[in-house]
């Protein structure tokens, strides 16, 4: 049986996630941005291995997250799934990033940095990636007009980039990006077309299964299947110029190997 840890296991595919892996017999410290919001996992709480709590916007609360991760113990997986859509405004969080970028690009990298590293690394992208290349010049949004549906299109390309690049980095570990489809959840909406057992199903496989086909690395999945994802997600120079700036946005380095 594996541990995992599944960052925003409130609601949605993250609570859908911990529940599969749960009923699989395996481990699983669960995560809430407040003591508050610790409250929505319900019955959940007493079957977890761990619960631990930081808002992702923060980067003083990221780091902190990563500290009661490793205060647990090593990982076997780590499922990168919290995120936001659209947002009304850039934001600023406690360290004036866009607060797009800080949760769902800046959070995964910084966790990926700090938290001790587990076997496997997957991360939740979209298919809206394939509308966010071009974001280098601009990462944190301070010249350009807020547009939040292309703010979210790039910070989903940035974690396939991630993914993609640790598969070359870090080659004993399976790092992973997944599509999960537009889901019903309380990002998707309850007209979107997917169910949450189907939304959950590969990332959970990608955690934890031992089959061949979940046994590779550097790969974007959509329903269980291999899909190209965006040409800049899979080009080296891009990944390495992604990672060179998301290291001096978050003073956080991440290890070549
Ligand atoms: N649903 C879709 O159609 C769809 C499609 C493609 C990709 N995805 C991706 O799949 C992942 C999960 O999406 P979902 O549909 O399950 O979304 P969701 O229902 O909105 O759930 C998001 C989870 O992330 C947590 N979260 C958000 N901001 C946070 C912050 N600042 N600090 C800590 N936790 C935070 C939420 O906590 P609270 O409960 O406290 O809000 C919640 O647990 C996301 O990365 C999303 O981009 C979803």
């Amino acid at each position: 049986m594996s541990t995992i840890f599944i960052t925003g296991s409130t609601d949605g595919l993250g609570r859908a996630a911990a529940q599969s892996l749960l009923g699989q017999g395996h481990r699983v410290v669960l995560h809430a941005r407040s003591a508050d919001r610790a409250d929505a996992l319900g019955e959940l709480k007493s079957r977890a291995q761990g619960i631990v709590v930081g808002d992702l916007k923060s980067a003083a609360e990221t780091k902190a997250i990563a500290d009661q991760v490793n205060a647990i113990g090593r990982m076997d997986a780590v499922i990168h799934n919290a995120g936001v859509y659209t947002r009304p405004g850039r934001g600023a969080t406690p360290e004036g990033h866009a607060e797009t970028l800080a949760i769902n690009t800046l959070a995964p990298y910084m966790l990926t940095a700090l938290i001790q590293r587990p076997g496997r690394l997957v991360y939740l992208s979209s298919g809206l990636h394939r509308g966010g290349e071009g974001s280098l010049d601009d990462l944190d949004w301070t010249k350009r007009a807020w547009d939040s549906a292309q703010a979210y299109a790039e910070s989903k390309l940035h974690v396939v980039a991630l993914a993609f690049a640790l598969a070359r980095r870090w080659p004993k570990v399976l790092c992973n990006a997944v599509d999960p489809g537009w889901v019903r959840t309380k990002m998707g909406g309850a007209g979107a077309p997917v169910d949450i057992d189907t939304g959950q199903r590969t990332q959970t496989w990608l955690a934890v299964s031992k089959d061949a086909a979940a046994l590779v690395t550097g790969r974007y999945w959509h329903h269980l299947a291999q899909q190209q994802p965006a040409s800049e997600a899979t080009d080296p120079r891009f990944q390495d110029a992604l990672i060179g700036k998301l290291g001096k946005l978050t003073g956080v380095e991440l290890p070549e190997v």
